[in-house]
């Protein structure tokens, strides 16, 4: 019988996930399908309910339900219950299971352009305090990144993932001028927040100015494709990275929990790039 996927979230009508899984299934040659479900904020209970009741096999989910769906679900895995927030949903056999695959999605993407052992001894700075950031901060200390600072206009935000971090992590909230002025030191900076995404295209998180030469900086931003804090990264030497990345990764981890097959990242990328109306090559 052909398993059933899907996404639930509000809105849902832009979400490429149903292509990109679509896509996936077709590629394998696996008897599945993948649809975009729209659940309001107050259906998230009974959308679950409904998973059960007809054997959907697995469930992405987002916004405004990665919160609300946990105390429903059957069992959360250490780092997803952490960082309080799940996107990835697993029926195995009755029994609901959630992950959360953005951090490590996150992870898997830079990747690209650090190891993971350079990555454990380096020294990050994360932009912002929202989700974005919770479960990238998370995955990172969980994954044995030992410093991580946040920068972040409301400090209690900052200091409120901090301190929630169960791993261990040397870690401290910034304000913008100090963080700018010791940009030096870091060898890898990420923007979570939405500053620079269409139509502020003009903007930019922090300045560059004290940037080193090679760090990687990295923006979850996709739309545009190249963010103006990424144009800048590029023009003093950094090396970019955009967050078609993040979003490909986030959904092959998920493929792989429902399949077992890690999935071809290149292909959902080219595809990913398609959809949004860029350049493949
Ligand atoms: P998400 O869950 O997608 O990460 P969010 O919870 O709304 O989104 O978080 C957005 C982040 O972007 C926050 O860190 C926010 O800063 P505050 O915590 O101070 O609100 C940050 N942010 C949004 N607009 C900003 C701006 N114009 N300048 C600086 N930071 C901004």
């Amino acid at each position: 019988m052909e398993k059933v996927y899907g996404v639930i979230g509000s809105p849902i009508s832009h979400s490429m996930s149903p292509m990109m899984h679509n896509d996936l299934f077709e590629h394998y040659k696996l008897k599945a399908r993948y649809h975009a479900f729209h659940v309001p904020q107050e259906g998230v209970n009974a959308a679950i309910e409904g998973i059960k009741a007809l054997g959907i096999a697995g469930i992405n989910v987002t916004i405004p339900h990665k919160i609300d769906v946990i105390e429903y679900l059957d069992e959360v895995e250490e780092v997803a219950a952490n960082i309080g927030a799940v996107n990835t949903i697993v029926n195995e056999n009755g029994k609901l299971i959630g992950y959360n695959t953005d951090g490590n999605g996150f992870i898997r993407s830079l990747n690209q352009v650090i190891s993971n052992e350079e990555l454990c001894s380096a020294k990050v700075l994360i932009i912002g305090a929202g989700g974005a950031a919770r479960g990238i901060f998370i995955s990172l200390a969980a994954m044995g990144v030992k410093n991580i600072d946040i920068v972040n206009r409301t400090m209690e935000r900052a200091h409120s993932i901090i301190d929630d971090c169960k791993f261990p992590v040397d870690s401290h909230g910034l304000g913008f001028a100090e963080a700018e002025a010791d940009l030096g030191k870091y060898q890898v900076i990420v923007n979570t927040t939405s500053v620079g995404m269409h139509p502020n295209v003009d903007e930019m998180p922090l300045s560059l100015e004290n940037i080193t030469p090679k760090t990687i900086v990295s923006d979850i931003i996709y739309n545009p494709f190249e963010t103006k804090l990424l144009q800048e990264a590029t023009r003093r030497g950094a090396i970019t990275q955009n967050g078609i990345g993040m979003f490909v990764y986030q959904g092959a981890l998920a493929f792989e929990k429902w399949t077992g097959i890690f999935p071809d990242t290149d292909r959902m990328e080219r595809l990913v790039t398609r959809l949004l109306g860029g350049k493949t090559c």
